[in-house]
């Protein structure tokens, strides 16, 4: 990687306590990370509009309700308290609703991350870790992708999520801000505990409508395409658990570098077919759940895997939750103890696409 820094200073900050902005922090991975800010010592204050995020996911956790687009709130929250970095998983992540409504992509996603990076600099706050997408590599040719790999979104929610790490890029080049962009793959799983899980209106990842149908909430499970030159003709994706993800935003902010930004792709670094993953919550629930085959989806890459090296070697990460098992117990543990999720209705901010497919929004 080449990054020189001092490592007394590293340890120096990965020492001290640091009062965190954690922006969409109630919702599915920003509450696994608040979690676990709080388990190492940090004090992870939450920003969410609850859009898609939920106020009991993040109980006993300061949260402060308002939106990014909404400058003058995200200026004063900022200003509430002395806070050290700011954490941005705040975001709209459908692909379908992105293809559909474009310049809302672009301004949840790209606008109000500038928003959110003006603020920081009228706050003088100059450390960031960012949610970002594998979909920023559109369907690369190769299965197994690092992160020099060229980018080539395919859709405007990737495209609306690289212009964000690009405007994160300059201002780190220009104002010395230090920033790392986790690329994640598929999140999946939810926490140990049982007490935290994915809980998404519409749901649109595959291991969440797979339980779905486990508790007879949907008929079947739909599998896009089975001709794909793969194993099992159906596509490979990268499943990576969201306590690994967690875990990785604790490392990535001890480990920022003033006047760079690095990103960083996360994922399990083994592949696991559609097939693979259906037949896996099989076993763990004993359902047979049901699939139908329908049509391939035009822009589905075959494969997409993560080349995690970057990560083990700058963050010092290793994804310790990640089997294929492990996820998918984890998911259904929290999907069976709470069949209706958090049980809270959630203000969706665009029309919800009519006939919600079921494409990997990662
Ligand atoms: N889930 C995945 O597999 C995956 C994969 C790759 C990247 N990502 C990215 O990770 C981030 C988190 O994903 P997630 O699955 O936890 O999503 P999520 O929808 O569960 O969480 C997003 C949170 O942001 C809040 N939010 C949205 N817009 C806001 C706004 N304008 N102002 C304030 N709060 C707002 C929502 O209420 C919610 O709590 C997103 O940026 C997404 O693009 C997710």
């Amino acid at each position: 990687m080449g990054v020189t820094c001092s490592q007394t200073i590293l340890k120096q900050i990965a020492n001290s306590r640091m009062r965190l902005f954690v922006t969409g922090g109630a919702g599915y991975i920003g509450s696994h990370a608040v979690r676990r800010f709080h388990e190492a010592g940090h004090e992870p204050w939450v920003f969410d509009n609850l859009s898609t995020g939920h106020r009991a996911a993040v109980a006993g956790f300061p949260l402060m309700v308002g939106d990014l687009g909404d400058e003058r709130a995200v200026t004063s929250a900022l200003a509430t308290a002395q806070f050290d970095a700011v954490i941005h998983f705040a975001g709209a992540a459908l692909v379908a609703e992105s293809i559909q409504h474009p310049l809302n992509y672009f301004q949840q996603n790209t606008s109000h991350g500038i928003t959110l990076l003006n603020a920081m600099r009228q706050q003088g706050i100059d450390r960031l870790v960012m949610s970002s997408t594998c979909t920023v590599y559109g369907g690369p040719a190769t299965d197994r992708v690092e992160e020099d790999y060229p980018l080539a979104p395919i859709n405007p929610y990737a495209r609306s999520k690289l212009a964000l790490e690009w405007c994160v890029a300059d201002c780190a080049a220009a104002y010395g801000l230090g920033a790392i962009v986790l690329r994640y793959f598929n999140a999946a799983g939810a926490h140990q505990r049982g007490d935290l899980g994915e809980d998404h209106s519409p749901e649109t990842h595959l291991i969440p409508n797979a339980l779905r149908v486990a508790l007879g909430q949907q008929p079947c499970i739909p599998i896009c395409g089975t001709d794909y030159p793969t194993p099992d003709g159906t596509c490979v994706r990268d499943y990576v658990h969201v306590e690994d993800l967690a875990e990785a935003h604790l490392l990535a902010l001890e480990r920022l570098v003033p006047g760079r930004s690095i990103a960083c792709n996360l994922g399990s670094g083994s592949p696991n077919s559609v097939q693979e993953v259906i037949a896996q919550c099989r076993e763990v629930t004993g359902h047979p759940i049901p699939s139908l085959v329908s049509p391939l989806r035009p822009g589905d890459a075959a494969s997409l895997f993560a080349d995690i090296r970057r990560a083990r070697e700058l963050l010092d990460w290793t994804p310790r939750h990640s089997s294929l098992e492990n996820i998918v117990a984890s998911a259904w543990a929290w999907h069976s103890r709470n069949p209706a999720g958090y049980g809270e209705p959630q203000p969706h901010p665009v029309p919800a696409p009519k006939f919600p497919s079921l494409r990997r929004s990662a």
